[in-house]
């Protein structure tokens, strides 16, 4: 449903993959769509222009979610120079595959850091003004590794199970202040962190498991999200939503 009075959506690492698409899809709805992008990421500014030039009207601001002074800073602009946050959408994050065996503590903090520690780091600058007006929407983009476990990623399987923890708590505690808070969990969507694995591997071991027999499309969690976000979603909270083409049935 298309908004009547444009609310804002900070969508963090919004330049590409399933973050672009949320962006995309929430623009059209009519909210005011803000993204972040790593503080060292030289594309930053094509990229808006690029969008822009499409009629989006995205701002985007530097953010490294993994480091709460960062966060503070960037809510801080967002909400002077484009208004209060109603929607936050925790999509940044990374995976660093390698069997546990081989996995160092370099990325394991980095993996815990981005996806996990990011929701505490920039929830916690929108949360309260939230409650405070009486209605939010915080959307943790989780996955179905999280759900289920995942061949080579220990560190990333635990940072996306932790975020459906901190959304359930979360959840309880905004209740009954009009803030939702509900995690996503994508199965694997053909963007480039799933490029990234070994094609082999992505071949033999990942999409036979998938019972739609193909990956899924960014826009089809850009939709979800979009749902989770709007006003008719007001008595969903504290859910855990796969959107994984069968692969995993809980
Ligand atoms: N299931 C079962 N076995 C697997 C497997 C899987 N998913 N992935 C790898 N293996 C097996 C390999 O077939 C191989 O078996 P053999 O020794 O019998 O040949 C063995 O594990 C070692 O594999 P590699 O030779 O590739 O070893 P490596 O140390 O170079 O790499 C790895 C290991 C990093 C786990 C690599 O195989 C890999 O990247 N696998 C994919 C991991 C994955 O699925 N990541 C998901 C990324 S997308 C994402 O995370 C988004 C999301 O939320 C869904
Ligand atoms: P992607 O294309 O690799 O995009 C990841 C985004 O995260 C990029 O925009 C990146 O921004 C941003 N990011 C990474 N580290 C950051 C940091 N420290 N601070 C700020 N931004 C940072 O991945 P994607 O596939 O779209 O994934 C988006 C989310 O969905 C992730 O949380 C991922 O775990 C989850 N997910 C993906 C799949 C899938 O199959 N693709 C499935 C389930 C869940 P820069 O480019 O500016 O660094």
């Amino acid at each position: 449903m298309v908004l009547k009075t444009p609310r804002v959506a900070l969508v963090t690492g919004g330049m590409g993959g399933l973050g672009e698409a949320i962006c995309i899809k929430l623009a059209a709805l009519g909210y005011k769509v803000v993204t972040t992008h790593s503080p060292g990421n030289t594309k930053a500014a094509d990229w808006l222009d690029a969008m822009n030039k499409q009629g989006y009207g995205f701002r985007a601001y530097p953010c490294d979610v993994a480091d709460f002074d960062s966060a503070a800073a960037c809510a801080q602009k967002v909400a002077a120079e484009v208004g209060p946050i109603d929607v936050l959408v925790n999509n940044a994050g990374i995976t660093r595959d390698m069997t546990f065996k081989k996995m160092d503590k370099v990325n394991w903090d980095a993996v815990m850091k981005t996806n996990l520690d990011s929701c505490f780091n920039m929830t916690k600058q929108v949360c309260d003004g939230m409650t405070d007006r009486g209605w939010g929407r915080v959307i943790n983009i989780s996955s179905v590794n999280g759900q289920k476990g995942a061949f080579g990623q220990t560190n990333y399987s635990a940072a996306k199970a932790g975020m459906h923890g901190f959304t359930k708590a979360l959840a309880l505690e905004v209740a009954r202040k009009g803030v939702t808070v509900n995690t996503i969990s994508p199965g694997y969507i053909g963007t480039k962190m799933v490029m990234a694995i070994p094609k082999d591997v992505l071949d033999s071991k990942i999409i036979p498991q998938i019972p739609m027999g193909r990956l899924g499309k960014p826009e089809e969690v850009a939709g979800l999200v979009a749902y989770l976000a709007s006003d008719e979603a007001a008595f969903l909270t504290g859910a855990n939503i796969a959107i994984n083409g069968g692969q995993h049935m809980q």
